[in-house]
C-alpha cells in the first residue's frame, strides 16, 4: 500500500506541473496582446523623456494669447490645417510658456488644447498614437486622449486651455475658467 501512495504521488506532481504550464499559457496570451503595441512604452525611471526638448518661454496669463511654434513664431490656423491630418497632436508654446498639444480635426482644430505637463512632477508627456494615450516617460502616468488621468502616480488630469483663432488668423489659447475654479477648490481643501 505504501508503494501505491508513492505511485499516486507522481502523477499528482505531473498534474501540478501541467496545471502550472496551463496557467502560464493563459497568462501569456494577454501579455502578448499587450506587447502588440496597445500600451504606453516603459517609463524611463525618472529620466526625462524625448519630448522634453521643448523650450519654455515666459509670458501668457490673462486672456487669449497666440501660441508659438518651436521657434516662438505665431501659428496661422491655415498653415496648421494644411500640415496635419485628423487627430494629429503637436506641441506649441501656450499659456505661461507651458507646452500645449493642439489637436487637429478634419478641417480645423479642437476647441481645447491639452497642457503637456505631467501633473506628477512636471515631465512633458508624449502623445503615443498606438496606445491612444499620453504616456509619461518619467514614472509611467497615463492620460487618455482628452488628458484625463487613467493611471497614476499623477494626481490630476492634464490641464486644458480653450483654443480660438485671432483676427489675424493665428491660433490662440486662453485659460479654462471651469478648470481653474476646480483647481482653486482643491487648493482650498488642502
Ligand atoms: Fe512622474 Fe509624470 S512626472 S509620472
Amino acid at each position: 500500500s505504501g508503494s501505491g501512495e508513492y505511485t499516486g504521488f507522481v502523477p499528482d506532481m505531473q498534474r501540478r506541473v501541467l496545471m502550472n504550464l496551463i496557467v502560464v499559457a493563459v497568462c501569456a496570451v494577454p501579455a502578448l496582446v499587450v506587447l502588440g503595441g496597445q500600451v504606453c512604452p516603459t517609463p524611463l525611471n525618472g529620466k526625462r523623456g524625448p519630448a522634453d526638448f521643448f523650450p519654455k518661454l515666459g509670458g501668457g496669463g490673462g486672456g487669449a494669447s497666440p501660441v508659438g511654434d518651436i521657434n516662438g513664431a505665431a501659428v496661422p490656423l491655415k498653415k496648421w490645417v494644411a500640415g496635419h491630418k485628423d487627430n494629429d497632436r503637436e506641441l506649441v508654446q501656450g499659456l505661461k510658456g507651458d507646452a500645449y498639444y493642439l489637436i487637429s480635426t478634419p478641417d480645423g482644430i479642437k476647441d481645447f488644447a491639452i497642457n503637456a505637463t505631467c501633473t506628477h512632477l512636471g515631465c512633458v508627456v508624449p502623445w503615443v498614437r498606438s496606445a491612444n494615450k499620453f504616456c509619461c516617460p518619467c514614472h509611467g502616468s497615463q492620460y487618455d486622449e482628452n488628458g484625463k488621468v487613467v493611471r497614476g502616480p499623477a494626481p490630476l488630469s492634464l490641464a486644458l486651455a480653450h483654443t480660438s483663432v485671432l483676427e489675424d488668423g493665428n491660433i490662440a489659447v486662453s485659460p479654462w475658467p471651469e478648470q481653474k475654479a476646480m483647481e482653486e477648490g482643491q487648493q482650498k481643501n488642502v
